[in-house]
């Protein structure tokens, strides 16, 4: 049976994803949405949003981080090195492998992932770092759920399912 690869981020409405090596906006809901969806499973993060996260490894997860640098050492995550070197990793595995950014990966592992999962977040934001064009037909929306702004959370967004159409 094959395994989801599921390509999951959040953009604005300019499909903004970063800035300054850090995420443009402050959503928790966001967040607790990302932690509940991917827990127990294994991530893959480019070595730059790595990081920009402080180096912190997030809990209950194993963390793959990608970089061409043979010396790279971080603790608490696995150290890859090259695409090939992912997939044949994931291979071995019997989870779901969440690729989690940033725009580099993504542009790498679209081709392989089978499933999004998109957070539209209704806001226009200062950055640096968009999500990479993709072949949009490939996918189809199966679910959509709408976030309303709260106290903590000064936008709405909207988490959008999208799986990869069958050949
Ligand atoms: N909104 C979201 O959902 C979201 C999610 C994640 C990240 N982000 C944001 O995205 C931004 C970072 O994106 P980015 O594109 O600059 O960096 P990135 O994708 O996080 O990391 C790029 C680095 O990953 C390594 N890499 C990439 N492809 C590789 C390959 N095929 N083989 C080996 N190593 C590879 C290289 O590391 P070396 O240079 O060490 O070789 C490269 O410099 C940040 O602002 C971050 O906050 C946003």
């Amino acid at each position: 049976m094959s395994k989801d690869i599921i390509a999951i981020w959040a953009e604005d409405k300019n499909h903004l994803i970063g800035h300054k090596d850090s995420l443009p906006w402050r959503l928790p809901k966001e967040l607790k949405h990302f932690k509940e969806t991917t827990m127990g499973q294994v991530l893959l993060m480019g070595r730059v949003t790595f990081e920009g996260m402080n180096r912190r490894v997030l809990p209950g997860r194993q963390t793959i981080v990608l970089t061409r640098d043979k010396d790279y050492q971080a603790e608490g995550v696995i150290v890859l090195h090259s695409k090939e070197e992912v997939l044949e990793w994931f291979e071995n595995q019997d989870k779901t492998l969440f690729i989690v950014g940033g725009a580099r990966i993504y542009q790498s592992f679209l081709p392989v992932s089978n499933k999004l999962l998109k957070t539209e977040v209704d806001g226009v934001f200062e950055g640096d770092t968009y999500f990479p064009d993709y072949p949009e037909a490939d996918f189809e929306l199966v679910s959509e759920k709408i976030f309303e702004k709260d106290e903590k959370n000064a936008y709405n967004f909207t988490v959008k399912e999208l799986i990869r159409k069958v050949a």
